[in-house]
């Protein structure tokens, strides 16, 4: 069982969404974190002031991320709990079946932001999807529904058909990946991007540019990453599980210059890292 969290400051960041509401900039991605991880993951993070916690019912551990945060003692309305619809239980009633279990595994009254997991097809049923969200608001079981992985020909769709537009689209989006059709096209809708992957898995944070950053100011590659995105306009989920790497990702109370912004801009290869939109994963974890 996790200790009861001390510390009641949260810290960082916060983005306004268009539907009035108000978003931590930084949160804790949880995929692929087990549930016995994520009693002391969870209560780390709290702990360092993270109050965003985002999860999806495909990642099997709503139960384990309730159970933290109630251990924590932290009050329900301090936190900001994403979870996500998955595939198969596109369609009208089985989303709002669907978000009845995630709601009962969470162990809450409401869901700060409920998400589309992934734009599959048919896409009437994935529509359906979204009359059973923008309902779900509307009962007031979630303050603010959005999308993730979603393309622009997707959030077309749904605009074609909904006066109700999502507020936040959740894509894997880093240096080696920034999505620039997407992101004018959201900027214009003023959907906010929450980017999955901030840290490309990792694997950007070895760059001598990054780098060369960091020293510049004083920080670890992963800040400058982080900052970047906020800066840019991005709320960010960055994955850890180590206590350390987590408060780090969450101190970012410095800021770049526009040049220096614009080196981590040049960094883009187009390379995806994760499922591309169209190809959602069939078996086993998706990529986030
Ligand atoms: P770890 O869990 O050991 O900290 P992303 O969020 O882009 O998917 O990246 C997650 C990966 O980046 C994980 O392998 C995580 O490893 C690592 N990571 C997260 N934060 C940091 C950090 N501050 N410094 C170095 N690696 C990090």
């Amino acid at each position: 069982m996790a200790e009861s969290t001390d510390v009641t400051t949260p810290v960082g960041e916060t983005i306004a969404l268009r539907d009035g509401t108000t978003m931590p900039a930084v949160g804790l991605g949880s995929l692929r974190m087990s549930p016995q991880q994520t009693d002391t993951t969870i209560s780390s993070a709290l702990r360092a002031g993270y109050r965003l916690i985002d999860t999806a019912s495909v990642y099997g551990n709503e139960a384990a991320i309730g159970t933290a945060i109630r251990d924590s003692g932290i009050p329900r309305e301090d936190l900001f709990l994403t979870t996500k619809v998955w595939n198969t239980d596109h369609g009208y009633t089985e989303t709002l079946r669907a978000f009845e279990a995630s709601r009962a595994r969470l162990g809450v009254d409401y869901v700060d932001l409920y998400l589309i997991h992934w734009p599959v097809t048919p896409i009437d049923r994935m529509l359906r999807s979204w009359e059973a969200l923008i309902e779900l608001q509307q009962r007031g079981d979630v303050k603010s529904i959005g999308v993730s992985n979603f393309m622009v020909k997707h959030l077309q769709a749904l605009i074609a058909r909904f006066d109700e537009l999502p507020v936040v689209n959740q894509v894997e989006y880093h240096p080696l990946f920034q999505q620039d059709e997407l992101t004018g096209f959201q900027k214009e809708s003023d959907i906010v991007i929450q980017a999955w992957a901030p840290l490309g898995k990792g694997g950007v944070l070895e760059s001598p540019m990054v780098a060369s950053l960091g020293e510049k100011y004083g920080v670890a590659p992963a800040q400058v990453v982080l900052k970047w995105h906020l800066m840019r306009g991005r709320a960010v989920i960055p994955k850890s599980t180590n206590a350390n790497r987590l408060a780090m990702n969450i101190d970012l109370d410095f800021s770049m210059s526009e040049p220096d912004l614009a080196v981590v801009d040049a960094m883009n290869e187009d390379t995806r890292l994760g499922s591309h939109p169209d190809a959602p994963p069939t078996n086993g974890l998706p990529d986030q």
